[in-house]
């Protein structure tokens, strides 16, 4: 297996630990499309059904994929659209698509022999890669923003055994520490530039297909460090290289207003340019840096697809719709999928088909619902009472 820098081009084999071209380039896998299965039959779908486009073997599995897609009955009608549908990640084993990531990049890992990994992470990428590190008997090491994780996600990496570390600093700063850690302690670093990660990831693009039976015209998304929007697009354009599909959607990108430095470099027709104090409700995505920019840059590019921001408002409105009229509860970032097709609504035809990815589960990131809500005085348990509150 080839690993490919796409800046320069220059090649290297995946059995060496390699995160970055010399050049500082990217890398991404080249997988041999001669040899993978048309399998898109709409039945029996797991993330490992798409074994043959994906460059390990399964050595550790939780389970993986599969996740439900919904048609938006209520909501599409009340945007004036005929077909949108919510791809819902949250039904992953860690409740979050980074178990995509992670059956294949802790496989890897134990291809390659290693025992310690680690990632930095605005929460969910610690709480897959400690259960895979769990189930892998292997040690787990995750540097998160202090005082910036959604308690959800914290229980997890701490319950699944993971070494927590909480950094003064925002995701950026603790990624800039594993990067180092990574190269000079010799543990294996799982975040999205280890392009393993997309190669499970891209499977939600295999899983589209397979569960619609077409190609949708849009597919949106939040977007924080880059990976999974970048992946989704390699899943749809190996598809359509291998001659499985004749059309490819377009890769609508939304982050978060207060951390949006793609999208503004996007909207201003400028270079990017990091932002240096990122800040959102949608924590998640809370993002100043996105290591994966130039592979998201040319997905949006190369599918005429577009990058967007939402306020904290909106997404809070986005995730209280999707709860309260389709019964769907998706943590803060996720729902800027949906807040990112109401602000784009009046670029976007009626008929056209959309697929909203949501990444990851609401329970992760209750205190967001509580704040602000006031439970009612409890009442006596009588009939009577009960009547009276009615
Ligand atoms: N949605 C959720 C729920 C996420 O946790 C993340 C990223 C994203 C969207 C953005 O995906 O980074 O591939 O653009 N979370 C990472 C983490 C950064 O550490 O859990 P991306």
């Amino acid at each position: 297996m080839i690993l490919r820098c796409i800046e320069c081009g220059r090649e290297y084999s995946s059995e060496e630990v390699r995160y970055r071209c010399e050049c500082g380039g990217l890398l991404e896998v080249l997988v041999d499309l001669g040899e993978v299965e048309n399998i898109f039959d709409g039945k029996n779908i797991t993330l490992w059904k798409y074994k043959s486009f994906i460059p390990v073997e399964k050595r550790v599995s939780l389970n993986e994929g599969g996740t439900p897609i919904y048609r938006l009955e209520n909501l599409q009608t009340e945007l004036g659209m005929k077909e949108v549908y919510v791809k819902n990640e949250g039904a992953n084993p860690t409740g979050s698509f980074k178990d995509r990531g992670m059956t294949v990049g802790v496989s890897k890992a134990l291809e390659l022999g290693m025992d310690k990994v680690i990632c930095a992470s605005t929460g969910n990428t610690s709480a897959s890669l400690a259960a895979y590190a769990a189930k892998s008997n292997i040690k787990a090491y995750v540097l998160v923003p202090s005082g910036k994780i959604a308690l959800g996600k914290l229980a997890q990496a701490i319950v699944y055994g993971a070494k927590v570390v909480p950094v003064r600093g925002n995701f950026d700063d603790a990624l800039k520490v594993v990067v180092e850690a990574s190269s000079e302690l010799g543990v294996y670093m799982l975040n999205s530039i280890n392009p393993f990660r997309l190669e499970g990831q891209k499977t939600i693009a295999f899983e589209i297909f397979d569960q619609l039976g077409f190609v949708p015209d849009k597919v949106i998304l939040p977007v924080g460090n880059a990976g999974n929007i970048s992946a989704i697009w390699k899943g749809f354009k190996e598809l359509y290289e291998a001659g499985f599909i004749d059309k490819l959607p377009q890769m609508i990108g939304i982050q978060a207003e207060g951390a949006s430095p793609l999208a503004r470099a996007w909207k201003e027709r400028r270079e990017f340019k990091p932002l240096e104090k990122p800040e959102t409700v949608a924590t998640a995505i809370r993002i100043g840096n996105p290591a994966n920019w130039p592979k998201a840059w040319r997905a949006v590019e190369e599918s005429r697809g577009v990058l967007e921001s939402v306020s904290d408002e909106e997404i809070l409105k986005a995730q209280k719709m999707l709860a309260s009229k389709e019964g769907i509860f998706v943590e803060p970032a996720s729902a800027s999928s949906l807040a990112g097709l109401m602000k784009l609504r009046n670029e976007i035809e009626e008929d056209e088909s959309v697929v909203l990815i949501t990444t990851g589960h609401g329970l992760k990131d209750p205190n967001i619902i509580l704040e602000g809500f006031e439970l009612p005085e409890p009442i006596e348990p009588s009939l009577e009472a009960f009547k009276e509150v009615l």
